[in-house]
């Protein structure tokens, strides 16, 4: 088969990546899309880095196993632990490899009169930094927050979108952020499919949802 018409592999924990995938397919339409959401071990993001990482490599390894031209880790706390080892194994292979948190981490840096980005993600993501390591290479004037919110996977895999549980908890976590940021990013693939609750609650703040960027 002619590389070129391999798919590109898509993966995530879950059912978040599905928010990278339809940005794929809005920007590269005619392309080839495999997915793979590993909902057997969903969540990742309450799991030690070197589990993290074997999961990781695994899901990897299957999709460069039945044959991909590219892949793209739709998942950070997978990108924030496992972007490492997947790497070296693709460019053995010379195959292509993205990660979701430099673009999330790119469009906060470029944002204009932003002090202060809160970054809400899955425990493992917030703990990891990787976002604030990158946000502050760029712009080393912006303060960046990280909260944890852990319950959002649980309720997004469960399919509760548009429940007044979930907003409730979604405010609960907003609360218990310390300063009040002019940013959020959405830095877990899963929160883009609560976007909606997220702009209704915060409507003056910029929501960086790091799936579409
Ligand atoms: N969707 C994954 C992410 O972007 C996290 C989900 C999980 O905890 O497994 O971090």
């Amino acid at each position: 088969m002619n590389p070129n018409d391999l798919p590109i592999g898509v993966f995530d924990s879950g059912i978040g990546g599905l928010s990278v995938l339809s940005a794929i397919k809005t920007a590269l339409p005619n392309e080839p899309l495999l997915y793979l959401g590993d909902t057997a071990r969903v969540p990742y993001g309450s799991r030690s880095p070197e589990t993290i990482v074997r999961y990781t490599q695994r899901v990897a390894g299957h999709l460069l196993k039945r044959g991909v031209k590219a892949l793209v880790i739709a998942c950070n706390t997978a990108t924030t632990y496992g972007y490492e080892a997947v790497n070296t194994r693709c460019i053995e292979l010379g195959i292509p490899v993205v990660g979701v948190i430099q673009p999330g981490a790119q469009a906060a840096s470029a944002l204009k009169s932003v002090s202060t980005v809160a970054v809400l993600g899955t425990v493992a993501t917030v703990n990891g930094g990787q976002y604030t390591k990158e946000i502050q290479a760029l712009n080393p004037n912006i303060q960046v927050i990280g909260k944890a919110c852990p319950l959002l996977v649980p309720l997004v895999e469960e399919g509760w979108l548009n429940d007044h549980i979930t907003e409730q908890i979604i405010v609960r976590y907003l609360n218990e952020i310390e300063a009040k940021p002019d940013a959020i990013i959405l830095g877990c693939t899963h929160y883009p499919l609560l976007k909606h609750t997220f702009e209704r609650i915060l409507p003056k703040v910029t929501i960086i949802d790091s799936a579409s960027v």
